[in-house]
Formats: C-alpha cells, sequence, structure tokens
C-alpha cells in the first residue's frame, strides 16, 4: 500500500490534461455487451476499477483486451449471466452489468454488492425499472436473480427519494435496447456520462430519444453491433483540479474539459470570488490568487445539473479556509462526511448538522497525518494538504487510485510537492491505528 506525503503552501500553476470519465467508462464497459461483435473503446482512463471491471467481464466469458494505453476492445461472443459476490463487492458499479445480461440472455445473477463508506447504496430503482419491463426479481442468498424471459418496453418512473438514479438508469435504458416495444422512461439520470452511454448505444444501432432529458424512449431492436465510442472527459478530476488551483492560490488551466459539465461548480466557484474562466470550448482556467476577497457560499448538492456530489468534499476543503461562514447539505448521499473528520485534524471549523456540514473558514490548514476513506475524500485530503502549512501524510490512497489517473504525477507538474511512498516509508509514530 502507498502513501503520500505532501509538503503545502506551494501555489500550482501550469496546465493539465483531463483524462476519459471513470464514470462513462464503466457503464460503457458493460454496454459492450451488448452485442457479440467487438467494441472499442477510447479515452479510457488509466485506472484500477476500469481494470478490475474488465476482469469481471472476462469471469462472464467475454473478451476484455487493452489495445492500446487509453482504449480497450471488448468481445462479448460468448456470455455467462452471474456475477459472482467476490467481484461484485470489490467495485458497486458492476451492477450496471445486470440491464446488458438481462438483455442478451435474458437471464441474471447477480450478487447485491452492499453499502459503502457514503452510506447506503440501495439498489430498489434499479430492480422496479427491471420489474416495470416484464422481468421477475427475487433475491436469494444476497444474488439478484433476474428472469426476462418476458422482457418488454413499458413505462417506468425511476425516481426516488434522492432524485434520479445515474446507474439505474444506465441499467434500465441498456435492458430496454432490446426489449420488444417502447420504454418510456420518466425522471430518468441527465448526467453526462449517461447521455455519453445513451450516445454509444444509439452507435450501436439502438433507437433512443430524448438523450440528455428527464424523459427517455426507447424502441426496442433485435440487436445492436460493434462500434468505437469515445469517453467524455472527466468533470470530477476536471474540476478537482480547478479547486487545486483555487485553493493553492494558484494558476491552473485544464485542457480538454468541457465547461458546460461544470457549470454548478463554476458558478459557486465564482459566487465565492474565484475567478474562472472558460478560455476555450473545451478549457477551464482559474486564477486562484486572491484568497482573501473570497467569500463564503452556501452549495446544496443535487443530480445534474445540480452540484455534484462527487465534487462535494473537494468543495469542503475550499470551504474550510474561506473566510466566514459556509454550509453544504448533501441532498444525494446524506452521509457523505467521511472527510470532515480528517479536515478537522487538519485544523478545520466544521461541524456536522443531519446532512450538512456548517464550515467556519479558516485562516489556514496544517500539514497533519491522514486517513483517506473513499475516494473523493482523499481527493479533498489531497487538496487541503496542499494548501495546509507543513507536511502532510495521506494513508490509503489506493482509494484515490480507483477514480484519479496518477493524480500526484499531474499535480507535480504543476509544482505540488507530493511523493508516493511505500507505505512503510511512513514514520510509525505517525500511522494511524484501525
Ligand atoms: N438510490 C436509491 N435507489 C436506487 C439507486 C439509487 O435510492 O436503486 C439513491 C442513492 O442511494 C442516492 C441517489 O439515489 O441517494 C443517487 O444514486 P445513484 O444511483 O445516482 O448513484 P450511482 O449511480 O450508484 C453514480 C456514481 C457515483 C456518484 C453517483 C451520484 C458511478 C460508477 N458512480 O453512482 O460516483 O456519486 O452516481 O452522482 O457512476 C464516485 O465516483 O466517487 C461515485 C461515488
Amino acid at each position: 500500500m502507498d502513501v503520500f506525503r505532501v509538503n503545502g503552501g506551494r501555489a500550482l500553476r501550469g496546465t493539465v490534461q483531463a483524462r476519459g470519465a471513470k464514470n462513462a467508462a464503466l457503464p460503457i464497459f458493460a454496454a459492450a455487451l451488448l452485442t457479440d461483435e467487438p467494441v472499442t473503446i477510447t479515452n479510457v482512463p488509466d485506472l484500477s476499477d476500469i481494470r478490475f471491471m474488465a476482469e469481471i467481464i472476462r469471469h462472464l466469458g467475454a473478451e476484455a483486451e487493452r489495445v492500446a494505453p487509453d482504449a480497450w476492445r471488448i468481445t462479448a461472443k460468448k456470455l455467462t449471466n452471474r456475477a459472482p459476490y467476490d467481484l461484485v463487492r470489490k467495485m458497486r458499479a458492476s451492477v450496471c452489468l445486470m440491464g446488458p445480461l438481462l438483455a442478451r440472455l435474458r437471464s441474471a445473477i447477480v450478487s447485491i454488492p452492499g453499502g459503502c463508506v457514503i452510506g447506503p447504496r440501495p439498489i430498489d430503482l434499479h430492480l422496479k425499472g427491471f420489474t416495470g419491463l416484464g422481468c421477475s426479481v427475487s433475491i436469494e442468498g444476497g444474488y439478484v436473480h433476474l428472469d426476462g424471459r418476458h422482457l418488454r418496453g413499458a413505462d417506468v418512473f425511476l425516481g426516488g427519494r434522492h432524485g434520479s438514479t445515474a446507474l439505474g438508469t444506465a441499467n434500465v435504458v441498456m435492458a430496454a435496447t432490446l426489449a420488444p416495444g417502447v420504454t418510456r422512461l420518466e425522471s430518468a439520470a441527465c448526467e453526462p456520462e449517461i447521455v455519453n452511454l445513451c450516445e454509444m448505444l444509439v452507435a450501436m444501432g439502438a433507437k433512443i430519444r430524448g438523450i440528455g432529458s428527464h424523459a427517455l424512449e426507447i424502441e426496442g431492436v433485435e440487436r445492436l453491433h460493434g462500434t468505437t465510442h469515445r469517453v467524455i472527459p472527466d468533470r470530477i478530476e476536471a474540476g478537482t483540479y480547478i479547486i487545486a488551483g483555487a485553493i493553492t492560490g494558484g494558476d491552473v488551466t485544464v485542457e480538454g474539459a468541457i465547461p458546460g459539465h461544470l457549470a454548478a461548480l463554476l458558478d459557486k466557484l465564482r459566487e465565492s470570488g474565484v475567478p474562472v474562466e472558460t478560455p476555450s470550448p473545451t478549457s477551464l482556467r482559474v486564477r486562484g490568487d486572491r484568497p482573501h476577497r473570497r467569500q463564503p457560499v452556501d452549495v446544496i448538492t443535487m443530480p445534474h445539473p445540480g452540484f455534484a456530489t462527487d465534487l462535494q468534499a473537494q468543495m469542503c476543503a475550499l470551504l474550510a479556509i474561506t473566510p466566514g461562514l459556509s454550509i453544504i447539505t448533501e441532498k444525494v448521499f446524506p452521509n457523505r462526511f467521511m472527510h470532515v473528520p480528517e479536515l478537522q485534524r487538519m485544523g478545520a471549523d466544521i461541524a456536522i448538522e443531519g446532512a450538512s456540514a456548517i464550515i467556519k473558514g479558516q485562516e489556514r490548514l496544517s500539514g497533519a497525518p491522514v486517513m483517506a476513506s473513499d475516494l473523493r475524500a482523499s481527493a479533498a485530503l489531497v487538496l487541503a494538504a496542499l494548501a495546509a502549512r507543513g507536511e502532510s501524510w495521506i494513508q490509503r490512497v489506493y482509494h484515490i487510485d480507483r477514480g484519479y489517473d496518477r493524480i500526484d504525477t499531474q499535480l507535480r507538474a504543476l509544482g505540488a510537492e507530493i511523493d508516493r511512498l511505500p507505505a512503510e516509508q511512513m514514520p510509525k509514530h505517525l500511522e494511524a491505528g484501525d
């Protein structure tokens, strides 16, 4: 296991290239199982979650081959219907294999992944969608058994108490592409990753109307064919580097990003007095060189186009050193505040009240040994450490490697003092116990 040693206080300057989006690539890999023809996927980030998805796909009998540093080819001539617990539990996103298995084989047996540190992760809406399409659903021994012999198009409402569901929408859309008849999906997710998926399905021969809206209409077709598809840039990664520029008082440009995917973040940063520009349709620039002029802001996370929950922890780090009182309310994952106790160890003044974090901005944070608990919480700790005075040690950085392609290398290129070291090199007296 690796750790990061970060020496904070340097303003980051320069340009960083956005990589492909993990949360688009994962359902896109699953969608490749909808055809027996080869599907080539480009702009794929080099992440442990991607390698893991490829492993599950191979376990299901299909071929998944990395054909270039950022391209994969998946050929699902053979396919079995069972995704076991020991694979699914390692990556929750593997639930989005249910839709393609159901569509291709009319049957799927997939382990229920269970919750995770960001809170309960139910799949009731996925199952409601499948039931709506005429499937029988039963749960036995921790597995969902889906019988899709009578799969057919239908009207399905997919909204839940926290709004739409990204992977739930992906699952139901994928199942509907090969279901006879017309499916009308209301309260569908309209995240850019879902748009990217739907565009690939259309390129494979699917008939989908309303892409990018909350109402999708899918006319089932008999078969889909192979294609080559490009994964969109990672808006969460891009947003994280923009916040890195802001929090260190630097000047950072992210190339290859889509500013429109980050409208809610850019709006909040501007409201907070952070100058962000969009120098071109595919780049973003932040000049965070006036930290004393920053204002507190209130942030509410919501499904797209609202403020992304996946940027909440990073924004929390920025607001921890923004003068005044800011409030962040989590409407998507109300318990997603695992980063807060670690930020407190660095001197942040944050109180959790229900689903809100009340943040009293401090003049500065100080470096400390901290523990990463999940992907975005780890990103927040790295950002806080970059801004803090002194040295920080971040343990369990394998969480960050799930979703950021070599974040340490990228940040070093911007002038950060960050080193990846084997855990044995961390001074023993700084290590956290269990
Ligand atoms: N929900 C239900 N029932 C369901 C499904 C979801 O109640 O059947 C609730 C969830 O508990 C949550 C809300 O609906 O309160 C939204 O969850 P959603 O289903 O949209 O999440 P997801 O599709 O499982 C994806 C991303 C997450 C991201 C969320 C929200 C992938 C692989 N994961 O998860 O990404 O936080 O959407 O935008 O796409 C991350 O990258 O760090 C990450 C956690």
